[in-house]
């Protein structure tokens, strides 16, 4: 069985991973969503927790019976051999992503050579979303629904005390021309 990863600290997860998820369980038997623990970033507290980051992976994947979520508190290699897990799978978005890739790359090759990454190119729609985006617009009453699943939209409103029937629609949004 060709089992992968699909490793991040999904704050929370958006429709940007959700295409990498999809994708990567069209090429693997197994796609493990991989959340690291990771309790803040940059000295920032995350907005959900390990269980609602959990939770809402698990709701926004429901209809992909080969996905499945598990966290993780521990080298993202380690996590990898107790997984039985031989691949881990990223997303690339904007050529900025890629020197960070390639570092994070690089030393989980050193660390376990056995493990490959491999990267699957986001469409240009996802190019420059990305989970602190996503909060940032929903905090400020921004339209945000066409970039997240329902749990997740659900859940940021509650987070931010939206009235979900108030949340604006993006008129014409870059993602929507990018699709003509
Ligand atoms: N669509 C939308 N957004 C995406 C995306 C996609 N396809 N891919 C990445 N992003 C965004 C995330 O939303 C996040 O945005 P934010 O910073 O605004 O919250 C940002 O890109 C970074 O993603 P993140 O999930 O934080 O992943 P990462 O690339 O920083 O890596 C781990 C996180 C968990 C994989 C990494 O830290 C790790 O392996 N940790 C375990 C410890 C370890 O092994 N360390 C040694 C590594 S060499």
């Amino acid at each position: 069985m060709k089992r992968a990863l699909v490793p991040g600290t999904f704050d929370p997860i958006t429709e940007g991973h959700l295409d990498i998820v999809r994708r990567a369980s069209q090429i693997f038997d197994e796609v493990i969503i991989s959340i690291a623990e990771s309790p803040d970033k940059g000295g920032h507290a995350r907005l959900f927790t390990l269980e609602e980051r959990v939770r809402l992976a698990k709701e926004s994947t429901a209809d992909l019976p080969s996905v499945r979520v598990e966290s993780f508190g521990d080298l993202l290699v380690n996590f990898a051999r107790r997984m039985d897990a031989k691949v881990i799978v990223k997303g690339l978005r904007a050529i900025t992503d890629f020197e960070y890739e390639f570092q994070m790359t690089a030393m989980n090759y050193e660390i376990d050579r056995e493990i490959e990454t491999v990267f699957i190119m986001s469409p240009p729609k996802y190019m420059y979303l990305s989970s602190s985006i996503v909060r940032e617009i929903a905090r400020l009453n921004g339209p945000f629904k066409e970039f997240v699943s329902a749990p997740v939209f659900h859940a940021l409103c509650g987070k931010y005390g939206l009235n979900e029937a108030d949340v604006p629609a993006a008129a014409q949004s870059s993602a929507q021309r990018a699709d003509v």
